[in-house]
């Protein structure tokens, strides 16, 4: 069982955040998050009892960092403001790179104590980053690289203080587009039949590249002292249509397998990996190549895109 599913909303023919809120509940999805605090939805939410990951939004870093003052006015207008809601994470920035990056850990540090100044505290605060930020193969040689995840290691160890977990975006389908010579198919969609990496340093053996990736998050971690850091899988999925490993069949495959999987976590750390499934629906309005188009497991009218048990 998963934990959640992305609520995008980059679309002119979603239903209703109400209809969604019920189509959750009527799947038994018990988690969701959300891209910035969108006030139908979270109207919506309100005693829905659905566990719920709010992003600041990437617009809002800049004003986040630079003010204590400000992430108070932005706490008591987008999560005060609310009731009977479930928040158990705050990210501030979603896969921030370039000189944005730098404003991530003074905008986590101002929200941080705007939740506690307000008796919010327990809403833990993150960030969201993808694989990109890590280096290095096997898993266990996992490190926040020096081009794409320098800002990392302090933002790490931030966490480990205050006892959050990273949001970690994690996408086999990308790293399978990247390099379909090297990397085979069915170690992208959970199908391997045996060992397709063997670890030679910790001796741990990968069926599957989303495992793979997550330990390699998880060295980073422990390579940044930041060892007691946990990781929530914020992003994972695989589009349906819009290029040739687009298929409805991979999308079908991949997805199941990562609910059917999440529950025994990864080599490294056994147990359950809290996951959150990109995305609810197909989004007719994301830019960008076609198959950001189509990475929903449901379509604009609530049907399925295709069949799926949670
Ligand atoms: C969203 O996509 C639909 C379908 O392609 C299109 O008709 C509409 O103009 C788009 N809206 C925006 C705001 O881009």
């Amino acid at each position: 069982m998963v934990a959640g599913v992305c609520y995008g909303v980059v679309a002119n023919n979603l239903p209703s955040a109400s209809d969604v809120v019920q189509l959750y509940r009527s799947k038994g999805i018990t988690g969701m998050r959300i891209y910035f605090p969108d006030s139908n939805a979270l109207k919506a939410l309100s005693g829905s009892g659905i566990n719920l990951i709010i992003d600041v939004g990437n617009d809002q870093l800049g004003n986040l960092a630079a003010s204590a003052l400000n992430a108070a006015a932005w706490v008591k207008d987008n999560i005060q403001a609310y009731q009977g809601l479930t928040i158990k994470y705050i990210t501030v920035g979603n896969e921030v790179s370039g000189s944005d990056a730098q404003l991530i850990l003074p905008a986590m540090k101002n929200v941080n104590a705007a939740l506690s100044n307000v008796g919010l505290g327990g809403i833990k605060v993150s960030t969201a980053v993808q694989s990109g930020v890590t280096a290095g193969f096997p898993p266990s040689r996992g490190t926040f690289s020096a081009s794409g995840g320098s800002h990392m290691p302090p933002i790490a160890q931030y966490l480990a203080s205050t006892g959050a977990p990273l949001l970690a975006n994690i996408y086999p389908y990308f790293s399978y587009k990247g390099d379909t010579t090297n990397i085979r198919l069915d170690y992208a969609l959970f199908t391997a039949p045996a060992t397709v990496v063997h670890d030679d340093v910790s001796g741990k053996d990968y069926q599957n590249l989303f495992d793979a990736l997550v330990d390699t998050m998880y060295s980073a971690l422990e390579s940044a002292g930041a060892g007691s850091v946990g990781i929530v899988v914020s992003e994972s999925g695989w589009p349906s249509a819009g290029d040739p490993m687009a298929t409805t069949g991979n999308a079908q495959t991949y997805n199941q397998n990562l609910i059917d999987h999440v529950g025994k976590g990864t080599p490294k750390r056994p147990g359950t990996i809290e996951t959150y499934i990109f995305a609810m629906f197909n989004e007719n309005n994301k830019t960008g190549l076609e198959t950001e188009r189509h990475f929903g497991l449901f379509n604009p009218d609530k049907s399925p895109a295709y069949p799926i048990r949670f």
